[in-house]
């Protein structure tokens, strides 16, 4: 006690200086501890509670800040203000791995999420792709089933190829999304040479409250390049982290990475009599029926200076939106809508959106959601209820919301069948026939066969080569011939 301290000397917890970092207080020198070293207690009882829960799915990955800036006019299509031409909106990027834990090899073959965030304002828009314009699934209750076949079995803890395969072939809607990860795409260079998509179709309402269904594909400015599957394997055992520390290092050079923000455009009176549907997250738009307009570019050029307060508990949604855009009837997206914010109410805290990183920047925040844990933000003596007598601001509009649909009918478990080329199989094989050339096509043959060879039933593996075949019948046929031979 008594000891002068330097300038700039750590505090406990109540701000008070701190006599030492390395010597706990004890009952002479090799005395017992004592309880009320407070310091030492604070610093053991907080360690214990450093973490939060790690994303269920999306667990490994990591993020920058940047700029949006519009480049072109899509005026005739949104009002959103960060899409008006002139524009100039800050941005949180985040990019991930799905099925891996936080400290897994960010080289694993897996689809990547591309999150984003606009901080308008007119509030946070937040688009939650990922690296492929498609998914799995078209029905959200399958969801949680997916993700538990791909993380680990309940046995040994392992991964598993069985029960992978066992899941994506008794569901065949997957057959899409399946043939993008075991292509190229599904070992990306880095975050910086991916393209990312919205996948779902979204709306967007223009200034006269026309209404159109959009989807989102931000294209790398740094060309789109893949690693080979003994690459991405050499550098999951020499560097774990290679995705988050070139992004890192990228940014550190001055070296920013961009992406090119395109829109395809359907007309709100198309959706019903397009060959495919467009709310089934399983089909993409041709781009020959709906040409690619640009919108705008995003820069990341800063750092987290922090990266668990900026990046870990960065929490998007894709239920935050703002006027001039809007959700669809994609069933997938109004699952996601409600359970973003629930996952990040269990993961981060009630109060998670008052975080400085995903607080919303608009000039007035007027939400009567209070208390619970750790609130920060408050409203001061302002009345807690609506209607109020008092001056607190709230809304009381009866309206017609502007990003609607109409919607009606019996209440039924089932998928719409409304749509010419509603089938599982057609897109798959059209991107493996003739997006992938020759090359792809044996990367393609050589991969699959690979991930099959791990497969223990040979029920599982008879349902792969009828899947594949369902696809194409050539290329099935090429994998069950390659996997036979192998065996
Ligand atoms: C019904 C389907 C889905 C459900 C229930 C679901 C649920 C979740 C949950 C709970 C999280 C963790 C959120 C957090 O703790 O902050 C998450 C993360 C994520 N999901 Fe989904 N998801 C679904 C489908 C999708 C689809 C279709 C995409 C891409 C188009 C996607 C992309 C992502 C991404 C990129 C993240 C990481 C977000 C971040 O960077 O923090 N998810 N998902």
């Amino acid at each position: 006690m008594g000891q002068q301290l330097p300038t700039g000397a750590s505090t406990r917890l109540n701000g008070a200086p701190v006599e030492s970092d390395a010597h706990s207080l004890t009952v002479g020198n090799d005395g017992p501890i004592v309880l009320h070293d407070v310091h030492l207690v604070e610093q053991l009882a907080h360690f214990n509670r450093e973490r939060v829960p790690e994303r269920t799915p999306h667990a490994k990955g990591s993020g920058a800040f940047g700029t949006f800036t519009v480049t072109g006019d899509v005026t005739a299509y949104t009002a959103a203000t960060p899409f008006q031409p002139g524009a100039e909106t800050p941005m949180v990027a985040r990019f991930s791995t799905v099925a891996g834990e936080q400290g897994s090899p960010d080289t694993w073959r897996d689809v990547r999420g591309f999150s984003v965030r606009f901080y308008s304002t007119a509030g946070n828009l937040d688009i939650v792709g990922n690296n492929t314009p498609v998914f799995f699934l078209r029905d959200p209750l399958k969801f949680p089933h997916f993700i538990r076949s791909q993380k680990r079995l309940p046995s040994s803890g392992l991964r598993d190829n069985t029960m992978q395969w066992d899941f994506w072939t008794a569901s065949p809607e997957s057959a899409h999304q399946v043939t993008y990860l075991m292509g190229d795409r599904g070992l990306p260079r880095s975050w910086r040479h991916m393209h990312g998509f919205s996948s779902h179709t979204y709306m967007w309402i223009n200034e006269a409250g026309e209404k159109f269904w959009v989807k989102y594909h931000f294209r790398t400015n740094q060309g789109e390049e893949n690693l080979t599957n003994d690459e991405a394997q050499a550098l999951a055992g020499s560097d774990a982290d290679y995705h988050r520390r070139d992004l890192y290092e990228a940014i550190e050079r001055g070296e920013f990475p961009s992406w090119t923000l395109n829109v395809q455009v359907m007309p709100y009176d198309e959706a019903n009599h397009y060959r495919f549907n467009p709310f089934d997250l399983t089909k993409t738009w041709s781009h020959k029926d709906y040409p690619l307009i640009e919108v705008g570019t995003m820069t990341l050029d800063k750092n987290p200076s922090n990266f668990y307060a900026q990046i870990e508990q960065a929490a998007f949604s894709p239920s935050n939106m703002i006027p001039g855009t809007g959700i669809s009837p994609d069933k997938m997206l109004l699952a996601r809508v409600f359970a973003y914010p629930d996952a990040q109410r269990a993961r981060i805290g009630a109060n998670f959106h008052q975080l400085p990183v995903n607080q919303p920047r608009t000039a007035e925040f007027n939400n009567y959601a209070e208390q619970g844990h750790m609130q920060h933000q408050h409203t001061g003596d302002a009345p807690v209820y609506a209607p109020n007598s008092y001056g607190r601001m709230f809304s009381e509009a009866q309206v017609t919301v502007a990003d609607g649909w109409e919607s009606d009918g019996a209440l039924v478990r089932a998928a719409a069948t409304l749509h010419a080329e509603d089938d599982d199989f057609g897109q798959a094989g059209t991107l493996v026939r003739e997006v992938f050339d020759d090359a792809q096509r044996d990367r393609f043959v050589e991969t699959v066969s690979g991930a099959l060879s791990g497969v223990a039933s040979d029920e599982v593996l008879g349902r792969a080569f009828q899947y594949w075949k369902n696809v194409d019948a050539t290329t099935g046929q090429r994998i069950e011939d390659t996997v036979r031979a192998a065996n």
